[in-house]
């Protein structure tokens, strides 16, 4: 058969995989990445197990406005730059894949404000694809939103049990 490259965005979603495996993990890499954020209040709110939705809002330091479509690319991260900062890594993520990953398999809904920002940003994905943006107005912090988790890929969902295991 004729070897292709796959699209980025394909890619994307089979990469994913490996990141979120199922609800659970989701909450786990959003908690991690508000207590990276330094938030001192985090809360979680899951419906049906996390299949229908999940939401981490957090008082952290934000995300700047620029800088909120670049936080869902894949590898991207503000906790690394160089090879030597490995060794001095002291945060819970660096790889920069969560956010791409989570948003790749849902429809997902951000709002941040970062600290000392006037105004926050909502921007909208489906399938990693940014499908709104706007301009609003929102605490300091951040909130992910993310509904129908694996919509879009129906081998993973076929792996998802009970609402109460999950
Ligand atoms: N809750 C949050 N508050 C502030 N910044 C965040 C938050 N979640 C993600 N970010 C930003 O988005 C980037 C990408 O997040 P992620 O994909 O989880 O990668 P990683 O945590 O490995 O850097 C982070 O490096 C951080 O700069
Ligand atoms: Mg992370």
């Amino acid at each position: 058969m004729k070897i292709h490259r796959l699209s980025e965005q394909l890619a994307s979603q089979i990469a994913a995989g490996e990141v979120v495996e199922r609800p659970s993990s989701v909450v786990k890499e959003l908690v991690e990445n508000a207590i990276d954020a330094g938030a001192t209040t985090i809360n979680i709110d899951v419906r049906h197990g996390g299949r229908e939705s999940i939401q981490i809002a957090d008082n952290g330091q934000g995300i700047a406005a620029e800088d909120v479509e670049t936080a869902f690319l894949r590898h991207a991260t503000s906790k690394l730059q160089t090879i030597d900062d490995l060794n001095a890594i002291r945060t819970l993520g660096f790889r920069g894949e969560a956010l791409a990953a989570i948003a790749a398999v849902s429809q997902l809904t951000i709002v941040s404000r970062a600290e000392g920002a006037d105004a926050g940003t909502r921007l909208v994905l489906e399938a990693g694809l940014v499908v709104n943006r706007e301009t609003v107005g929102a605490p300091q912090g951040t909130v992910i939103a993310l509904e129908n988790l694996f919509y879009n890929v129906p081998a993973r969902l076929i792996l998802l049990t009970t609402a109460a295991t999950e």
